[in-house]
């Protein structure tokens, strides 16, 4: 099926403009020849504009899908790993047995760091923000592969993805480990991914960790429900650095650091506080009502969504997440999970927040499981940041083998003066 054309009627001018059809999701309104007939979009926040075509994610934020590469995450974080899914985001497939084997041990090999970034570690205060650490270790990680900056060098790319995936875990849980100064733990390469971290952050070199599966399964999960979301702030950040084929580990400190962002990464934080704050189920009335007072300026932490106007398919499955990991560490009773179930119920049962279309968002429920697994909440970000480097990665290579690559180069409304004259200092 074709897709109509859209006419756009401007000073007498009739403008033709293509229509273009995804395999999924609403047709797009192809603006690119009018920047040659003297016009500019204008939409800040790209509430309407898509910015790339990409064949790795799609959501239908109001029937409330997710796909990794057409397959549904219910299905991907049910029956996958974390690093199977990398492998799917970066290479379209799903691989077979040798495939995931193969991947799987590249991954194990890389994940050391240079020596020598321990000195980095060590300038930084011992309070640093596990972000503020990870924004630069990562970017710094040019400067110890420069080969890397050959974008053009498909074999570079490809080390650099691999070094990046398995790195960062080291790198998240080390800015951890100098927080707490505590050594640094090195990561054991026959453990799983998820089962490797939870090492690093939690074993110390006189008490050995061997977290349950049961745990290291959560974080896997977490993980593979964080691993992309299309091209939302911290992705699209990564694109357009990655646009003027800057190095790849600069393009994911941009990412790094554009979630750090509170309207971005750590709003499971705020649900953890907010529910820490209520302190008990009957209070929830409470709280919803100041949600949905606007002199208030409070939001029910946890709900809503730019995208999803139906439940987050992400926020069921972390539901169900939170039963497994409680019931595994006899924590049955766990009153904030208890007061959230409770929340979820009321206010999904409220008026305000039906005609709203406010459900709850993976942030509701991951901080939770993340606060079980003995993970302290300044960490939240940079777990976010560990499993989005997945995504990451695999939508900066899509853009740099894209045929017709352009550099970034958004355009704008200027609002400033006029031109006018300079006038010396001497004169003003
Ligand atoms: N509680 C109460 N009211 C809310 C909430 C909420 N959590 N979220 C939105 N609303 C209301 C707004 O007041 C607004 O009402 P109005 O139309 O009468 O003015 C309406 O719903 C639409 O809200 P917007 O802010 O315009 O929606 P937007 O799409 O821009 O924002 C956002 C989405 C930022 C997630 C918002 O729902 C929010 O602040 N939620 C709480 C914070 C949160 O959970 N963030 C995590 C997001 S998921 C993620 O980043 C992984």
């Amino acid at each position: 099926m074709t897709s109509p054309n859209a006419t756009l009627q401007i000073g007498g001018q009739s403008i033709e403009l293509p229509t273009l059809r995804g395999s999924l999701g609403p047709d797009v309104i192809d603006t690119r020849a009018l920047g040659s007939q003297g016009y500019f979009t204008y939409d800040p926040g790209f509430l309407s504009t898509a910015s790339c075509s990409s064949s790795i994610t799609y959501i239908d934020g109001d029937q409330g899908l997710l796909y990794y590469r057409g397959y549904p995450i219910e299905q991907i974080a049910e029956g996958s790993d974390f690093l199977e899914t990398a492998y799917l985001l970066w290479n379209g497939e799903l691989p077979n047995v040798e495939q995931k084997q193969e991947f799987d041990a590249l991954v194990s090999q890389h994940t050391m760091l240079h020596d020598q970034m321990l000195s980095l570690y060590k300038g930084f205060r011992r309070d640093a923000h596990p972000m503020a650490v990870m924004v630069s270790i990562i970017g710094a990680m040019a400067a110890f592969y420069p080969e890397s900056g050959d974008v053009a060098d498909a074999k570079q790319r490809e080390i650099s993805m691999f070094r990046l995936l398995a790195k960062v875990p080291t790198v998240a849980a080390w800015s951890y480990k100098y927080n707490k100064g505590e050594p640094f733990i090195y990561p054991q390469n026959h453990m799983g991914y998820a089962e490797n971290f939870l090492y690093m952050l939690h074993a110390t070199p006189c008490e050995d960790y061997q977290p349950s599966p049961v745990l290291a399964r959560a974080l896997d999960r977490i993980f593979i429900l964080h691993a992309d979301h299309e091209q939302n702030a911290s992705t699209s950040t990564v694109r357009m650095a990655g646009s003027s084929y800057a190095n790849p580990f600069a393009c994911i400190a941009a990412g790094t650091a554009c979630l750090w962002g509170p309207l971005h990464g750590g709003a499971n934080a705020s649900v953890l506080a907010m529910l820490a704050e209520m302190g008990d189920v009957s209070r929830i009335g409470e709280y919803v009502n100041r949600a949905k007072d606007k002199t208030s300026g409070f939001r029910l932490m946890g709900f809503g969504h730019r995208v999803y106007k139906n439940m987050d398919p992400r926020a069921a499955i972390m539901r169900q997440t939170c039963y497994e990991v409680l019931d595994e560490l006899g924590l049955h009773d766990d009153p904030l999970f208890k007061m959230a179930l409770k929340l979820e119920q009321i206010a999904l049962e409220d008026d305000y927040f039906i005609k709203k279309k406010l459900y709850p968002n993976v942030d509701f429920y991951s901080g939770i499981v993340l606060r079980a697994l003995g993970i302290p909440t300044s960490m939240f970000t940079a777990i976010f940041a560990l499993a989005r480097t997945a995504g990451w990665i695999a939508q900066w290579n899509e853009m740099i083998v894209s045929p017709g690559h352009k550099i970034a180069r958004p355009r704008q409304l200027y609002t400033g003066p006029q031109r006018r004259d300079f006038v010396p200092v001497s004169a003003r």
